[in-house]
């Protein structure tokens, strides 16, 4: 029998050194941290529903091209999720230590104090991804409806109150993002992006990605890559699609839904959007982290 979303359980949220998870992401901790990284493994690490998946497949396809692992590996299986940990599938610690790949190209959406230390010490170069906050939640709230190893996400009301609370698997957005942008200030092998500098011309942020990465590519490589990793081209790749992942039901809504700057003015009511502005200046104190949520 396949697995499918009917076979797993949506999980409590629970407080982990400080910070909200579920049992998914922290059962497998001591083995997570005691990860041995490789000097050219690269991290791409985000606030879950930041762009991790656009950036792991650009990035994919930088290293690997034109592959046969392209069309017949699910982009879940080609850039492991480091600490997830499912009943009866492969962990993503474990994944990882079997990639064929190198370098080996590693996903976390971990805070930036439970990263394991050897990628610290091996010096890996970190790619982070940050989107807009409003943007985020929206995202955030479908893929919760969707997603059966998520946290029932109620309605919309109440899980604005949520996320501004921080009561979000992987913590607040507001620490992770400040978190890894402080990071930044001490580390320099990390690159700090933006979903919304990434949807506003994809070429001119894959130039920045080779650029940090050494990588050199030709003109026409890096158009293959800019016009592959097109929203609607991903959404059609069985292999990008996330279509065949068996926690995720495609009937409430789909993994790739709108991929747009901007779709939280579908959401938010006036008097919402204003509180959670309002909030938003309380908690963003540092003024050298500027978002766009809209282009
Ligand atoms: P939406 O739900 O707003 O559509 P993650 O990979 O971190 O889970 O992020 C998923 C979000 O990124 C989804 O946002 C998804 O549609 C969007 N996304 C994925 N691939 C994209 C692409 N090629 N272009 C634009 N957005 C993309």
């Amino acid at each position: 029998m396949s697995l499918g979303p009917d076979q797993f359980t949506r999980p409590e949220i629970f407080d982990f050194h400080g910070v909200s998870m579920t049992h998914y992401f922290t059962d497998n901790w001591e083995n997570v941290q005691n990860f041995q990284a490789r000097p050219d493994d690269i991290l791409i690490a985000t606030y879950p529903k930041a762009g991790t998946t656009w950036v792991s497949y650009i990035l994919d396809q930088l290293y690997f091209g034109q592959m046969e692992r392209q069309t017949s590996v699910p982009i879940f299986d080609r850039v492991p999720f480091l600490e997830i940990i499912l009943p009866s599938v492969i962990s993503g610690k474990d994944l990882v230590d079997n990639l064929p790949t190198s370098p080996r190209l590693i996903k976390t959406h971990y805070p930036v104090q439970f990263v394991p230390k050897s990628f610290w010490e091996q010096n890996c170069r970190i790619v982070y991804v940050a989107r807009n906050a409003k943007d985020n939640m929206v995202s955030y709230f479908h893929f919760e409806r969707m997603n059966m190893v998520q946290p029932e996400p109620g309605d919309w009301s109440s899980y604005i109150p949520r996320f501004m609370e921080g009561n979000m698997v992987f913590g607040p957005w507001y620490d992770h993002v400040n978190g890894w942008w402080k990071k930044k200030q001490t580390y320099p092998k990390l690159h700090y992006m933006f979903y919304e500098d990434l949807v506003e011309d994809t070429g001119r942020e894959i130039d920045k990605l080779c650029c940090f990465l050494g990588l050199s590519r030709s003109d026409e490589e890096k158009r293959r890559v800019t016009d592959g990793s097109h929203f609607d081209n991903m959404k059609k790749d069985g292999m990008a699609n996330y279509s065949i992942s068996p926690v995720m039901d495609f009937k409430i809504s789909p993994f790739m839904r709108k991929g747009k700057v901007g779709d939280w003015k579908n959401h938010f009511s006036v008097a919402q959007s204003q509180l959670f502005d309002e909030d938003y200046k309380k908690q963003m104190t540092d003024v050298t982290l500027q978002f766009r949520s809209e282009l």
